[in-house]
């Protein structure tokens, strides 16, 4: 059952048969028992303009900026583009990092995974992006996830040992996030 505390888990591929997408599913799945989870699209969001922020934050980006704010775990499950995370998640958390030093993330726990075909589990995405996030939250959950060799969905699902990878490494952040130095820096942000 979930409990009054929010979890938001964003995907940085747009692909309809994505493995990281249904990594994502796999994790809201087992998240509901601790949390209200939302899992909002990035396709609406449009690209970072500091001019058009200015003005004022778009539609899509003013809901986003308030599903993440009100979550106490943020995770990002990325692919592997060209040695990097990917463009699609790097422009959304551009936007959540603003205002500078008071962004959507302060004071939540953020943890980042990767689903890759390849044997090392989206390794470079996953550093970019902790190197990234490690200016956006005090509360960083450093042991980033890699499920490499992820060749086929079955039915749109993960294989069962990939899904226990997975599930172990969410038990561990959720162990994270339930210190109380967690929780009491997201209440007082
Ligand atoms: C533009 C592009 C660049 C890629 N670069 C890498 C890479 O640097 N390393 C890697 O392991 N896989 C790379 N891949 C393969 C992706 O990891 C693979 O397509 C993966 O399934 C994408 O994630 P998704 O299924 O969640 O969309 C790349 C794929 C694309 C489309």
């Amino acid at each position: 059952m979930a409990s009054g505390e929010s979890c938001t888990i964003l995907v940085g591929s747009l692909r309809q048969d994505s493995i990281n997408r249904a990594a994502a599913s796999y994790a809201a799945g087992h998240l509901r028992d601790h949390f209200t989870v939302h899992q909002p699209e990035l396709a609406q969001i449009p690209l970072f303009n500091q001019d058009v922020e200015d003005v004022g934050y778009p539609a899509p980006v003013g809901a986003l900026k308030r599903v993440v704010s009100e979550s106490s775990l943020v995770l990002f499950f990325t692919p592997e583009y060209n040695y990097s995370t990917s463009g699609v998640l790097k422009n959304a958390i551009d936007w959540l990092s603003r205002p500078f030093g008071s962004g959507s993330l302060v004071g939540s726990v953020v943890a980042i995974a990767s689903a890759s075909p390849g044997s090392r589990g989206g390794e470079n995405a996953r550093e970019h992006l902790l190197q990234t996030c490690s200016v956006l939250t005090d509360r960083l959950y450093k042991v980033t996830l890699g499920i490499p060799n992820v060749t086929e969905l079955k039915a749109g699902s993960l294989s069962e040992q990939h899904s226990q990878l997975l599930a172990h490494w969410l038990e561990d952040v959720i162990e994270f996030s339930r210190q109380p130095e967690a929780q009491a820096q997201k209440m007082s942000s």
